[in-house]
């Protein structure tokens, strides 16, 4: 019997799927990339009991046939097209959307009105008109859950749990880091698929909706004010190696010292990324060759068409009182959030990679008391992914059984305050000025 996985703030009634004479909830996956495969493929794949995926749309045949294989899916039920999908599968219980940003507003919606809940990946979109449209067209709040995974996470769900307690008092402000490794920043951000804003989404919108959920949850209140700078500042051809070509694989003088030369990553993949499948499905070295030298990975960071910013800080007013100050950037060495709480009675401290939480009291001595909790979370994204998807299964396997639909924690209702903010940060930061994320309600 599989576990129902309960998330540090799932109920998880403890309905066994398998108990109720239907078998594993049934899902329907839109995008089988990196998320789809390695998020929500393998978590069904680890949980046989729990969830199965039964169809699948992916536009890319070599993705569609890996996973259709994979997880047993018939070629009647794997397509290339959403919308066949869509409309020609029976018996879903739910759909997963993991598409590109801008290949997630249309399949949510045609998804929705065939009665379909779905899990959307963040953003939500990379479009505020279509994250407001989707935000005002659904009527029942628990169809639509936004994968902010980094709320489901031991490390943040802790972080909370002594807040809510009082542990320092009043809370009075935050000051948060995302601090995304250069090599991840390089893969995704200056080469990759989320290099462009009019190809994705601004970053932090597509990196950073996750901060700024959390920062509002935190928080306990709404944002009523957004000021942001930032900009694209080293990933420019201006700080190319002298003589460095458009490909790392061109002769670039600079191959034994630059930090980013490209078949290193790929090439010699240290263990745990799986950043070289972005770049070919085909392990080989001499298709991983063939791939930097044709394709986009292959590129000197120096010469890509990449536009968004490389680092950006926002700070944010709360309707209680609660101030923040958030930091995105890519050029950090290692990739983890860092984050400090300040309160009327101590202070918090977290480094997410090192599970450690400080939690200090002040004294009237000068001396605060302090004690550090240790937090260990297995499986990626800080063990968000896992328990995101239990608390998504374990309400519909409630649904299933009759029980009302709960809404999630990241429902789309909570997660539009994350989206306004990353909105507002964007067009504080071209424009120069300070905004109240409500106005685009
Ligand atoms: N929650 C998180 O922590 C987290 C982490 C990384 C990425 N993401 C988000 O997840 C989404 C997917 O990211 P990824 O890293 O898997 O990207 P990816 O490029 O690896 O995968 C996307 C897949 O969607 C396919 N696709 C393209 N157009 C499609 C369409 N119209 N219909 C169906 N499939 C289509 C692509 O061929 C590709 O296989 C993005 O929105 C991204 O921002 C979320």
């Amino acid at each position: 019997m599989e576990p129902v996985l309960a998330g540090p703030n799932v109920s998880g009634r403890g309905i066994d799927p398998e108990c109720d004479g239907v078998g594993p909830i049934r899902l329907a996956l839109v995008g089988a990339g990196q998320r789809g495969i390695h998020a929500y493929g393998s978590f069904a794949l680890r949980h046989p009991g729990l969830a199965r995926f039964v169809a699948v749309a992916e536009p890319d045949a070599a993705r569609l046939g890996l996973f259709a294989t994979a997880h047993g899916i018939s070629k009647e039920c794997a397509f290339a097209d959403w919308r066949t999908l869509i409309t020609r599968s029976d018996g879903i219980d739910a759909v997963v959307i993991a598409s590109p940003d801008r290949e997630h507003y249309e399949p949510a919606v045609a998804a929705l009105e065939h009665g379909y809940p779905i899990l959307v990946e963040k953003p939500i979109s990379n479009q505020l008109s279509e994250v407001l449209d989707l935000f005002h067209r659904v009527r029942d709040p628990a169809d639509v859950t936004v994968a902010h995974s980094q709320r489901y996470t031991p490390f943040f769900a802790t972080i909370k749990t002594l807040i809510d307690e009082g542990r320092i008092g009043e809370l009075v402000t935050i000051d948060h880091h995302e601090n995304v490794a250069y090599f991840h920043f390089a893969h995704s951000y200056v080469r990759g698929n989320w290099r462009r804003t009019d190809q994705s989404s601004p970053f932090i919108l597509a990196k950073a909706s996750h901060d700024l959920d959390l920062i509002r949850w935190l928080a306990d209140a709404p944002c009523t004010s957004v000021a942001s700078v930032g900009r694209l500042s080293h990933f420019r051809p201006s700080n190319a190696p002298t003589g460095a070509p458009l490909r790392c694989l061109d002769g670039c003088p600079a191959r034994d010292t630059c930090p980013f030369f490209a078949p290193d990553y790929y090439l010699n993949e240290p263990p745990g990324w799986t950043l070289r499948s972005a770049v070919t499905e085909d392990p080989a070295p001499n298709a991983i060759v063939d791939a930097l030298r044709t394709g986009p990975y292959g590129r000197c960071v120096y010469h890509c068409d990449n536009d968004v910013t490389d680092h950006q800080s926002t700070a944010l007013g709360f309707a209680n009182g609660v101030s923040a100050t958030f930091t995105v950037a890519g050029l950090s060495a290692d990739g983890t959030r860092t984050i400090k709480l300040l309160g009327g009675r101590g202070d918090i401290r977290g480094h997410m990679a090192k599970g450690e939480i400080e939690v200090r009291t002040f004294n009237a001595n000068g001396r605060p008391s302090t004690e550090l909790i240790r937090v260990f979370a297995d499986g990626d994204h800080g063990g968000g992914d896992d328990r995101m998807m239990g608390s998504f299964l374990s309400r519909l396997v409630e649904r299933r059984g009759g029980l009302p639909f709960r809404e999630s924690e990241t429902s789309l209702d909570v997660s539009i305050d994350s989206h306004t903010m990353a909105f507002a940060a964007e067009e504080s930061r071209i424009n120069g000025a300070t905004f109240d994320p409500r106005r685009y309600l």
